[in-house]
């Protein structure tokens, strides 16, 4: 599930419904237990302005999730050629020098875009012992899509050398068309990308990250989108997206385009 999203197109197309993330906010965003996995409750605050929020299951070592820093770029790359690192991806992502220097640019841009004033995208990481990187996300914040600017279309992206730049456009690009039909103008919450070190698997990292946004998501009323590797579709499924399209992009690997409609409580008036 990564959609490459241009950053030429990012920002001019950006409209504000509400401000996902006070500007004023510090970059730890959530103190977060390990293997918690309740529902999702509207009884969390969120930490929109740098306070910590805490699950209710009371046991197990904690694990942060904060902004990602633009000096992380290089450790972000490592998780994410590591956890991407099946058949199908190294196909697109190859472990090689100049797909490591695209993907370090790639991280560092968007991790600028996300320390903005305005952000575009949240990218998050949650650090292991020893200080390691153990698992990322990326969310695009919910805006009026691109499409209105760009007719729908995805703007042209340069693939690194040893990358698979067909397979790369098509599988991309089938992303961005299934993202365009179910959600269209419609301002939601999109998780681009999470990984998880492989090391660290199993212990609640990545259902951190993607409550990160989905407690977001309830919270502002949108619906949330992304598109699924079959590794992480039982993850998806357990926190209630639904699949939308699932397709066979190469024999023997199926993407699953999923959403998730917003939970709404009775008389709920914001959509
Ligand atoms: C999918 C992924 C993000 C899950 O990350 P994670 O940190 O292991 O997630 P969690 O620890 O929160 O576990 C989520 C669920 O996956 C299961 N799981 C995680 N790793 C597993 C493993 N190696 N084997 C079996 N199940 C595993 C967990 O048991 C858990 O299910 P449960 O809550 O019912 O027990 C991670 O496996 C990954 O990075 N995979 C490769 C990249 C990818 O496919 N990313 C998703 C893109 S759409």
């Amino acid at each position: 599930m990564r959609l490459i999203s241009s950053p030429a197109r990012l920002p001019q197309a950006i409209t504000y419904l509400r401000p996902s993330i006070h500007p004023s906010y510090t970059p730890t965003l959530a103190v977060m237990h390990l293997r918690p996995n309740p529902p999702i409750t509207r009884s969390h605050p969120l930490p929109l302005t740098g306070q910590h929020h805490r699950t209710t299951v009371p046991q197990g070592p904690q694990l942060e999730v904060s902004l990602a820093e633009p000096s992380d770029s290089a450790a972000l790359t490592e998780v994410f050629l590591r956890a991407f690192s099946d058949d199908f991806n190294l196909r697109l992502f190859p472990c090689t020098p100049d797909v490591r220097s695209w993907w370090v640019e790639h991280f560092r841009r968007d991790i600028e875009l996300a320390r903005s004033q305005h952000p575009s995208c949240a990218v998050l990481k949650v650090v292991g012992e020893g200080g390691v990187i153990a698992g990322f996300a990326k969310w695009q914040l919910p805006f009026v899509s691109a499409s209105s600017a760009t007719n729908g279309e995805e703007a042209k992206v340069h693939w690194p050398a040893s990358s698979d730049s067909e397979l790369c456009d098509r599988f991309f690009g089938d992303i961005h068309a299934e993202r365009q039909k179910k959600m269209g103008g419609q301002p939601h919450y999109y998780l681009d990308m999470l990984g998880t070190s492989p090391d660290f698997n199993g212990r609640g990292i990545g259902s951190a990250l993607l409550r990160w946004g989905l407690e977001r998501a309830d919270e502002a009323g949108v619906d949330t989108f992304l598109a699924s590797t079959p590794q992480g579709r039982p993850l998806y499924e357990k926190y209630g997206f639904g699949v939308v399209r699932e397709w066979e992009v190469i024999p023997g690997y199926r993407q699953a385009a999923m959403a998730r409609c917003v939970e709404k409580q009775p008389n709920d008036r914001r959509r």
